[in-house]
């Protein structure tokens, strides 16, 4: 990390010589790769909204109930399916409840009071879920497009950057599956973010691609691998790209796409073959392999190119106030140890970085983000409605030992424990083979 300005200052001299736009002096992609290293990353949602700063409307807050796949299941689920959370009476769609309140994410005071929260937990790379340039069909379930909130988000990241200490806090994206994603709208993706972005000095070119499996390697290739047909790489739209490892053999699919890297995303343990923990010995070493033999297909490489590996840890899960149907994938957070547990079996794996699943994504039940401790309930109100559920009394759930902070604080904890001492031998080693 210590190097970082200086590439900063020599890549700024080399735009210059090579008389490029602005917009493309970006971060470059060996800096970007330094600064994820024995990092943590944070999920970042900006999906919120309360009626005095979004057009008199909540967005999430007050999230509809989702349905199943399958109708019986719905049928068994009827009286809700499709309704809303009604805030109004205190009835959000999380099992917690934010201790700032019901907040909008495109209120800057709330925007920098959250980045300099987790930065005082040592998280540097806020990873900002997105889900598409603006347009009708490029939007989540919940019908809220993310890009707009981005030039507010940006500055007031900006802002807290330029604070004392806070210098290395950088935003990076999460690129989410809206309808439609395929590589040729990836790139036309890349090139708007770059054109509306990248002149924020908290911008920084990595990218989490979220459901990456759902387009095959051999596509990704014609982007990601430097003899792509379309190919990003040494262009101005070139970047770190991190892909999604769920199933077993997604870690080579992500190789021969091109990727840069991995992340396992889920906080719920076992969901998948990605957040099983007892996999990710192997995961992690898989990816080691990786940089020493140059990845498959490395013999149309120049030179060898490492592959990262991220892993995902998170608090716990609850989504059953939007999926009440998914009671089986509910993981208690048990304090602190569930997290915990997490925590070590990647410390025992030697990833290059971690991940936290989520900062606030509240709907998951997986945030971090300090909620309110002391008994909190909601009123309740059978009635419901076509449109709202009725509401039941619900008592929210606290942070063990009523400390909103005990997840934030933990994050801290652990990266001491992660990456706090001198680097180990093992590490060294693992530096000699970057390629700057
Ligand atoms: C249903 O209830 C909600 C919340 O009380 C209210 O805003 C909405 O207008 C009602 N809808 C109908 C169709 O009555």
């Amino acid at each position: 990390m210590h190097c970082f300005p200086g590439i900063l200052v020599i890549q700024a001299l080399f735009m210059l010589l090579l008389d490029l736009p602005v917009s493309s002096s970006h971060v470059s992609t060996e800096s970007c790769r330094a600064l994820l290293r024995r990092s943590i990353t944070a999920f970042f949602y900006l999906w919120y909204g309360v009626p005095a700063h979004d057009n008199g409307r909540y967005l999430h807050w007050d999230h509809s109930v989702l349905p199943h796949w399958t109708s019986s299941t719905n049928e068994k689920f009827e009286a809700m399916i499709n309704k809303h959370h009604n805030p109004e009476l205190g009835d959000i769609h999380a099992p917690f409840f934010p201790a700032r309140g019901l907040y909008s994410s495109r209120d800057p005071h709330v925007l920098r009071h959250q980045f300099r929260e987790m930065h005082d937990a040592g998280i540097t790379l806020v990873a900002l879920s997105w889900w598409g340039r603006p347009s009708p069909t490029a939007a989540d379930s919940q019908g809220v497009n993310t890009d707009d909130a981005l030039p507010i988000v940006l500055a007031a990241a900006e802002e807290v950057r330029q604070e004392k200490g806070r210098g290395d806090l950088y935003i990076t994206m999460h690129l989410e599956p809206y309808p439609g994603r395929t590589i040729s709208t990836i790139k036309d993706d890349l090139a708007y973010i770059y054109e509306h972005y990248a002149h924020f000095s908290a911008f920084l070119p990595i990218f989490y691609v979220y459901d990456s499996y759902h387009i095959p390697p051999e596509e990704w290739a014609l982007l990601l691998q430097p003899w792509g047909k379309e190919s990003v790489r040494d262009t101005p739209l070139d970047g770190l790209f991190i892909g999604l490892w769920l199933e077993r053999d997604h870690g080579q699919a992500l190789v021969d796409g091109g990727f840069d890297g991995m992340y396992t995303y889920f906080a719920s343990v076992s969901f998948s073959f990605g957040s099983t923990l007892a996999n990710w010995d192997d995961m992690a070493a898989f990816c080691r392999r990786q940089g020493e033999l140059g990845g498959k297909g490395g013999e149309k490489q120049v030179g060898k190119r490492l592959f990262l590996s991220v892993l995902s840890v998170g608090p716990g899960y609850d989504d059953e106030k939007i999926r009440p149907w998914n009671k089986h994938n509910t993981k208690p957070r048990e304090g602190l140890d569930y997290m915990d547990r997490m925590l070590e079996a990647a410390r025992e794996a030697r990833p290059d970085a971690i991940s936290i699943t989520s900062y606030n994504e509240w709907g998951e039940g997986t945030q971090i983000e300090a909620a309110k401790v002391g008994e909190w309930r909601c009123e309740g109100n059978w009635e419901g409605n076509s449109t709202h559920l009725a509401v039941r009394p619900y008592v929210y759930q606290e942070y063990k030992g009523g400390d909103p902070y005990l997840y934030l604080n933990n994050v801290k904890l652990w990266r001491e424990l992660l990456w706090g001492m001198a680097a180990t031998e093992d590490e060294q080693t693992i530096n000699d083979k970057d390629e700057f």
